[in-house]
């Protein structure tokens, strides 16, 4: 070996210990500064699957515990009188959610098939019930009760076959917890809760399932201090099996929301009107009323697919990820109408997918002429995406810098477009016959503008 080479491996070795060893203090201001590992911002598409024992009743939401028994919602209240006999707890419902059809591979060909790259399933909502057989959560999870199943377990097998990565949500409060209860009452001054069942659970989660993303939630009630959050973090991060590439939100105790964390979710649905500094994620349901599966949920209630491609393109183009949601049925059925949508996403991702996955923001994000365009960047590459068919063949931007050199192609079409510059920038293209697209946005592809 030669002295060179000799001394590099020695220095890399050495930057490698470097950063594997790198310790991160229970602290925000650490924490904080911990980089996110870089799959995530390269997935851009994932999927949201809201899937419990709030499935069963399918009415309201997955809010249907806490909206029934501690809002006292007319609507839910009057439901369960109609529907249920008296005395019916919610516990009671566990028994019918029997995945019945539950075909986990099924379900990963799907989500492969719309474009995603990433999964998250609902581990333990609110109500607690965990869908792994969590040791903590006596008679009330998924394989002492219900379907009998690892359902956390089976869904990761089969998203991991599809080299797809693989998310754990979990709840930090449970609405009827006993434990919580209590511990609310003395104002959070007391960790029954947080010391005797859910870190417990949430370490045994790690250690069991090897998630690649924690997304929490269920934190706003109480201080980051309460749930140890920065104590699971730095564990996490330090010496958890999964401490290079885990990536987390942003949902670790009241105030943590939009500041500290991960990425960051903000509220359920965020959109910020211009270009964060700091990673992001949006998360949205097809079905606009609901995470959790509804049994009446109507067509016009759902986002049809154009409205999905424009949510998508608009949060990407803004450095944001997308978490589309969907709510199956306690039968393990993804409602047919959600296959439609996500395969709809999928088609539309095989075509445009180049101006989606590992892009970055460009200088610009969005402008206006005559429909609305937005704007990612990939390399030497510009993408200006459409929102809308062109009407006429004369297609104006405003904002790119060109170069003589600089080549137009619209994604999907083979040929080269003819194009012009506009001073004192942006340019005229003249568009291509417009290809079919079901979720009527088409791509521009700018090679060399900048
Ligand atoms: C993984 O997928 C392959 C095909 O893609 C299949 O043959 C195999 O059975 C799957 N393995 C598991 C454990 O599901
Ligand atoms: C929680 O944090 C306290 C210090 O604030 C520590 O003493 C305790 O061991 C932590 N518990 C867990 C389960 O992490
Ligand atoms: C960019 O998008 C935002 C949000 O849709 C919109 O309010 C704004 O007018 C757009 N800007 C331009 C120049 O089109």
């Amino acid at each position: 070996m030669s002295r060179c080479i000799w001394i590099l491996s020695i220095l890399s070795s050495w930057l490698c210990m470097s950063e594997t060893t790198a310790q991160y203090t229970p602290d925000w201001k650490s924490l904080d500064s911990r980089p996110l590992p870089k799959w995530y911002d390269e997935a851009k598409v994932g999927i949201f699957v809201h899937w419990g024992v709030f499935s069963v009743p399918g009415f309201g939401s997955e809010w249907f515990w806490w909206n029934w028994q501690g809002g006292k919602d007319p609507a839910l209240v009057s439901f369960m009188e109609k529907n249920y006999p008296p005395g019916f707890t919610y516990p009671d419902f566990a028994p019918d959610f029997r995945a019945t059809f539950f075909d986990p591979n099924e379900w990963a060909a799907l989500f492969e098939s719309a474009g995603a790259k990433y999964v998250v399933l609902t581990t333990k909502h609110h109500e607690g019930f965990t869908n792994w057989g969590s040791p903590f959560s006596w008679n009330w999870n998924s394989v002492d009760t219900g379907p009998h199943m690892d359902l956390t377990g089976e869904l990761m097998d089969a998203i991991r076959n599809k080299s797809l990565h693989y998310g754990v949500y979990n709840s930090l409060y449970e609405w009827f917890n006993p434990m919580y209860l209590s511990d609310k009452k003395n104002g959070f001054k007391t960790q029954e809760f947080p010391h005797n069942k859910l870190l417990p659970e949430l370490y045994n989660l790690v250690v069991r399932y090897k998630p690649d993303l924690i997304w929490s939630d269920g934190d706003w009630e109480a201080p980051d201090t309460y749930w140890n959050s920065t104590e699971f973090l730095a564990w996490l991060y330090n010496e958890s099996p999964v401490k290079d590439v885990v990536v987390t939100n942003d949902r670790w105790g009241a105030g943590c929301a939009c500041k500290h964390g991960g990425y960051f979710n903000c509220a359920d649905k965020f959109t910020p009107g211009t270009l964060p500094t700091h990673k992001w994620e949006k998360c949205q349901s097809v079905d606009t009323h609901s995470w959790g599966y509804r049994r009446n949920m109507r067509l016009h209630e759902l986002m049809n697919l154009p409205a999905i491609i424009q949510d998508l393109v608009e949060t990407v183009a803004l450095g944001g990820n997308y978490l589309l949601n969907v709510g199956p049925t306690p039968d393990g059925m993804i409602p047919a109408v959600f296959q439609d949508r996500l395969t709809g996403m999928g088609e539309w991702l095989k075509v445009n997918g180049e101006a989606i996955y590992a892009s970055k923001p460009w200088r610009v994000q969005n402008e206006t002429a005559t429909l609305p365009v937005w704007y990612t960047s990939k390399d030497s590459s510009v993408y200006a995406i459409i929102i809308g068919k062109p009407t006429e063949y004369m297609f104006q931007l405003t904002t790119p810098k060109t170069t003589d050199k600089m080549v137009v192609t619209m994604l999907g079409v083979s040929a080269v477009l003819r194009w012009s510059p506009s001073h004192p920038t942006g340019l005229t293209v003249l568009l291509p016959e417009i290809p079919d697209s079901p979720g009527r946005a088409w791509t521009l592809k700018l090679q060399g503008a900048s």
